[in-house]
C-alpha cells in the first residue's frame, strides 16, 4: 500500500472533512435549507441514548496584513475600513439570521471560534462593535471555549486586554518561526521582535489557554534553526503548541510559482518534516507536555482541553459564518459562497443566508468522517463506533488495519477473546496520519481533487 510521496509536491495533504470538498454541490442546497428549517437532529451518545448534539460557532475574518506565500486560506489584504465595516455588518446579519433558525433548537454554543485570515486584524473599535452587535442576537456565556486567532504583528497591548475582556478564553498565536530570515522569505508580515512584544501582553492578560502555531518545513528551514524554534517556544511555555507540516495546496503563491517554473518545491521533503515534528514532540514531552493529536502538544490535559477540535471530531454541529466558511448541521455539510460580492449581496441586499454548496453524507460517510478525524487524535475506541454506528470498525476495515499494522503505523489492541477494542497509532503512524486516511475513502472519492 503506497501511503506517501517523498517530495513536497503541489496538492492538498491535510484532511479536515469527508467526503472531499470538491464533491459538494449546489444540488444539495434544499437539504441544508431543510436542515436549518427543522429542529436539530439528536445524536447517539456514549451509552446509546439519544442526546442533544453539541453546537459550535465558527466566524471567519478574512483579512490579513499580507498574504503569506504558503497560505491557502481565503484572505484579502487590500481592504479599506469601509469595506471591512461592510463585511462586519454582513457577518452580523448572518449571525442574526442563523440565530433565528429552528436548527438552533435553544441549544447554547458549546464553543466559539474566530478564525481566518486574521481575526486580530480588526481594530479594538471594530472588535468591540462586532461583539456588541453579535450579542444582540446570540450569547456564548455558556461556551466552554472562545478561541481567537492572532497574528503577532497585529496585536497591541490594548487589543490583547480588550480580547480578554470580551471573553476570549483561548488565544492562538501564529508564530510559525522565530527566525526573521525565514519569516521574511515566507512572506510573513511579522518579525520575531513582534512575537516577544505581544507575548508579554498576552501573559499579563491571563488567558486560560494560549496556543502557539509553528510550521515544520517553512522555506529555508534547517535542523539548527528548527531546534531554536523548539527551544524558544519552550521558553515561552504556552499551554499548547500546534505544529503543522508545510503543505502546498494549489492556491498558494509558492504553488503557483512552482507550477509555472516546473521546479522542485523548495520545501523540505516529508520525511524531514516528520523528523522535525518528532524531535519537537520529544522535546516537549521531556518538559512535561503530552501529545494530544498528530499536530498538538498540551502542557496540562487536566487544565486545558481543545473543545472546538474534540467536539468537531465527534460529529458536533458547527454553524459556520463568514465568507467561504465550512459547516455541518443535522448531518448535512455546507459551505458559504467564496466570492466577496456574492457573500455581501446575499446578506445585505437579499437578507438571506449565503450558502453556496452542500453535501448530504450517507451514514457510512458520516462514520468514515468521524473515524478519520478521530484517528488524528492517535487512537480509536472500537466500542464508540459500535454504539454510534453499529459497525465494528476493526472488522469493517480489517485489511487496511492489518496492512498498517504490518507497516508499524498502528497496533490493534485485543481482549482475551481476541476481539480488537482499541486501535492505537504509533508515533510513525501519527506523523503521517493524513497520508494514511485516503485508504478509508470510498473508491469514488479516492482519485478526486480534495478541495
Ligand atoms: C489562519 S492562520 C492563523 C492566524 C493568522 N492568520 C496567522 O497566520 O498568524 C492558521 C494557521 O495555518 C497554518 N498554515 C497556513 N498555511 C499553511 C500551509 N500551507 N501548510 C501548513 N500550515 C499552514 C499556519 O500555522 C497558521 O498559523
Ligand atoms: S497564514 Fe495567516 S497571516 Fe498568513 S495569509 Fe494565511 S491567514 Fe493570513
Amino acid at each position: 500500500m503506497s501511503t506517501e510521496a517523498t517530495k513536497t509536491e503541489v496538492g492538498s495533504y491535510f484532511i479536515s472533512n469527508y467526503p472531499p470538498y470538491s464533491q459538494w454541490t449546489g444540488d444539495a442546497l434544499p437539504s441544508i435549507q431543510q436542515a436549518f428549517a427543522n429542529p436539530p437532529r439528536k445524536q447517539i451518545g456514549p451509552t446509546g441514548d439519544l442526546i442533544d448534539t453539541p453546537l459550535g460557532l465558527y466566524l471567519h475574518i478574512p483579512f490579513c496584513r499580507k498574504r503569506c506565500k504558503f497560505c491557502y486560506f481565503k484572505v484579502f489584504t487590500q481592504m479599506n475600513a469601509e469595506e471591512i465595516e461592510r463585511y462586519v455588518s454582513a457577518l452580523t446579519k448572518e449571525i442574526e439570521l442563523v440565530s433565528q433558525q429552528p436548527v438552533m433548537g435553544g441549544r447554547p454554543f458549546r464553543f466559539v471560534y474566530f478564525g481566518g485570515g486574521t481575526p486580530s486584524f480588526l481594530s479594538v473599535k471594530q472588535l468591540q462593535s462586532l461583539f456588541d452587535r453579535l450579542h444582540k442576537s446570540i450569547s456564548w456565556d455558556q461556551a466552554e471555549e472562545v478561541t481567537f486567532e492572532c497574528e503577532p504583528g497585529t496585536l497591541s497591548e490594548s487589543k490583547v486586554h480588550a480580547l480578554r475582556e470580551l471573553g476570549v478564553t483561548r488565544l492562538s498565536l501564529g508564530v510559525e518561526s522565530f527566525s526573521d530570515a525565514i519569516l521574511e522569505e515566507n512572506g510573513r508580515a511579522h518579525l520575531s521582535k513582534e512575537i516577544h512584544r505581544a507575548w508579554e501582553w498576552i501573559v499579563a492578560a491571563g488567558f486560560p489557554n494560549v496556543n502557539i502555531d509553528l510550521i515544520s518545513g517553512m522555506v529555508g528551514e534547517t535542523w539548527e534553526n528548527w531546534r531554536e524554534n523548539v527551544r524558544k517556544t519552550l521558553e515561552l511555555s504556552p499551554e499548547s503548541v500546534t505544529i503543522y507540516q508545510m503543505e502546498l495546496p494549489f492556491n498558494t503563491v509558492y504553488s503557483k510559482d512552482l507550477l509555472q517554473t516546473q521546479q522542485a518545491a523548495p520545501v523540505a521533503d516529508w520525511q524531514t518534516k516528520r523528523d522535525w515534528v518528532q524531535f519537537a514532540f520529544e522535546e516537549f514531552q521531556k518538559h512535561g507536555y503530552q501529545v494530544s493529536s498528530a499536530y498538538t502538544v498540551i502542557k496540562d490535559p487536566n487544565k486545558v482541553s481543545f473543545s472546538y477540535r474534540d467536539n468537531l471530531w465527534k460529529g458536533s454541529d458547527l454553524l459556520a459564518t463568514g465568507i467561504a466558511s465550512f459547516g455541518h448541521v443535522s448531518g448535512v455539510h455546507y459551505q458559504n459562497v467564496p466570492e466577496w460580492n456574492q457573500y455581501l449581496g446575499a446578506l445585505l441586499d437579499e437578507n438571506r443566508l449565503p450558502i453556496g454548496r452542500a453535501f448530504v453524507p450517507t451514514r457510512e460517510q458520516s462514520l468514515i468522517r468521524e473515524m478519520i478525524l478521530q484517528l488524528k487524535r492517535g487512537y480509536l475506541d472500537v466500542e464508540y463506533f459500535k454504539v454510534k454506528y453499529e459497525t465494528d470498525i476493526a472488522d469493517h476495515w480489517k485489511s487496511e488495519w492489518e496492512a498498517y499494522e504490518q507497516e508499524g503505523y498502528v497496533s490493534l489492541k485485543r481482549d482475551a477473546a481476541g476481539a480488537c477494542h482499541r486501535i492505537e497509532m504509533s508515533m510513525q503512524g501519527l506523523l503521517r496520519v493524513d497520508g494514511l486516511l485516503t485508504a478509508f475513502f470510498e473508491p469514488q472519492f479516492r482519485g478526486v481533487r480534495y478541495t
